[in-house]
């Protein structure tokens, strides 16, 4: 694999602390940076002026993308030996790690704008709608879902996303379950099974049936495809005792939980996320005194989802109260056709830096370092010596324009793995 070279870079974020101009800079932000990829890794970052000297000596830039002869010569012991090397001059540009989408709910089938239309004229949100996603998935043929995937999959590389999680729960049959997760894995290796994401409209008189369904049979067949567990603990959902019951058979399985809890009010999914040691609560809108300080002594990540506020109207999650009392923080798009039908990581940014109290530096951290940490990973989210090369070139000089810039497409050149995402 031809190593890369990236060079120009106005301002690289690179998540790695003490590699910063500042060293105490969480995310570790670079000026005038350089970035070696060997083996689809990151192999050197840094200050442009600080790279081996030959590194620094390599042929003549040539714009973002443009291809380059083989280098026939040595680029000392931290770079290139010897052989061919891709050298790609950023211009300028600002360059971030590859966003982190870690709570998605990608395969479903129909669409439910009218409900985000209702809601525009006043309408308030009910998580019964997602039954109207599970009758028109149900009728989806594996080629229509695999088809929907497909372009949602696009949408996120195009906008810089480069690892992605998705839950299955818009099924909820022991087949069809295992068939959303099947398709899911086609595309991510993070699959999350959410059998508990609501009753069936089949099992509303009889919950404890379909309970014994989710964390037996159907558990077992989606099992072979899925990393996570999850379950929307919340009113009109699971109760918290329903929940725990769902997350404990999938730990018994061998699946790492999440919860999807204190969305639509408070309630226990906090309290449970962290008792069960959960990668990640996500939702986080409405928290007690008491649900922060429980983040905060754990390693449970807090992961917000504005674009589910932006598309309910509830009020959106106070990130500056998590990050004050020291909570992990994630943001993720929950990008489903219910209640945040957005693929887009910079709106998730924007929104986060205009309506939630974050600082860029915090937003960009949490919407790829944060993501990371949510889904326990510790090759993606950094661009740290070892990284998996997963970059975002910005056509902007500066990660604030993320949010600076509201709705623009900012996305240069995505590369995943040292390889241009296209
Ligand atoms: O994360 N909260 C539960 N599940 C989705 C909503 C899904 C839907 O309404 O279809 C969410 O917001
Ligand atoms: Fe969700």
């Amino acid at each position: 694999m031809t190593d890369l070279l990236i060079t120009g870079i106005g301002e690289l974020t690179t998540n790695a602390v003490g590699l910063g101009d500042d060293v105490a800079d969480p995310t570790g932000l670079i000026r005038d940076a350089a970035l070696l990829v060997r083996g689809g890794r990151v192999a050197w970052a840094g200050r442009a002026a600080d790279a081996p000297a030959a590194l620094a000596d390599a042929p003549a830039r040539h714009r973002s993308g443009a291809e380059t002869p083989a280098m026939d010569r040595s680029l000392g012991a931290q770079a290139v030996s010897r052989g061919e090397v891709r050298v790609v001059d950023a211009g300028g540009r600002a360059v971030v790690p590859g966003f982190v989408d870690s709570h998605t709910h990608l395969v479903f089938g129909g669409d439910r704008a009218d409900e985000f239309e209702a809601r525009m004229a006043g309408v308030a949100y009910a998580a019964g709608g997602i039954r109207r996603t599970v009758a028109a998935t149900r009728a989806a043929s594996d080629d229509e879902l695999r088809a929907r995937l497909g372009r949602l999959t696009a949408e996120l590389h195009a906008q810089g996303t480069t690892t992605f999680e998705i839950k299955t729960g818009y099924d909820l049959t022991v087949d069809g379950e295992a068939r959303l997760a099947r398709l899911a894995a086609e595309a991510t290796g993070e699959v999350t099974f959410l059998g508990a994401h609501v009753v069936p409209a089949e099992y509303v008189d009889d919950r404890e049936a379909y309970l014994d369904l989710v964390t037996g049979p159907m558990l077992d067949a989606v099992r072979p495809h899925a990393r996570w567990i999850d379950v929307f603990c919340e009113t009109g959902a699971f109760t918290p005792a329903e929940s725990e019951r769902v997350l404990r058979a999938g730990i018994v399985a061998g699946l790492r939980p999440r919860v999807h809890g204190n969305q639509l009010g408070e309630g226990e999914g906090v309290r449970l996320a962290v008792a069960l040691g959960a990668a990640s609560v996500d939702h986080c809108t409405y928290l007690s005194d008491a649900d922060v300080a429980a983040l905060a002594g754990s390693d449970t990540v807090a992961t917000l989802l504005p674009g589910v506020e932006f598309s309910t109207r509830h009020p959106y999650p106070d990130a500056r109260r998590l990050l004050d009392a020291g909570v992990t923080v994630a943001l993720a798009s929950d990008c489903n056709p219910g209640t945040s039908f957005t693929s887009s990581m910079p709106l998730m940014i924007a929104l986060a830096v205009r309506e939630m109290g974050m600082t860029i530096a915090e937003a960009v951290w949490a919407a790829t370092a944060g993501g990371a940490r949510a889904l326990e990973r510790s090759d993606v989210g950094h661009l740290g010596a070892g990284a998996r090369a997963d970059l975002v070139i910005l056509d902007a000089p500066t990660r604030t324009h993320l949010a600076y810039r509201p709705g623009v497409p900012l996305v240069h050149e995505a590369y995943r793995g040292g390889v241009p995402l296209r």
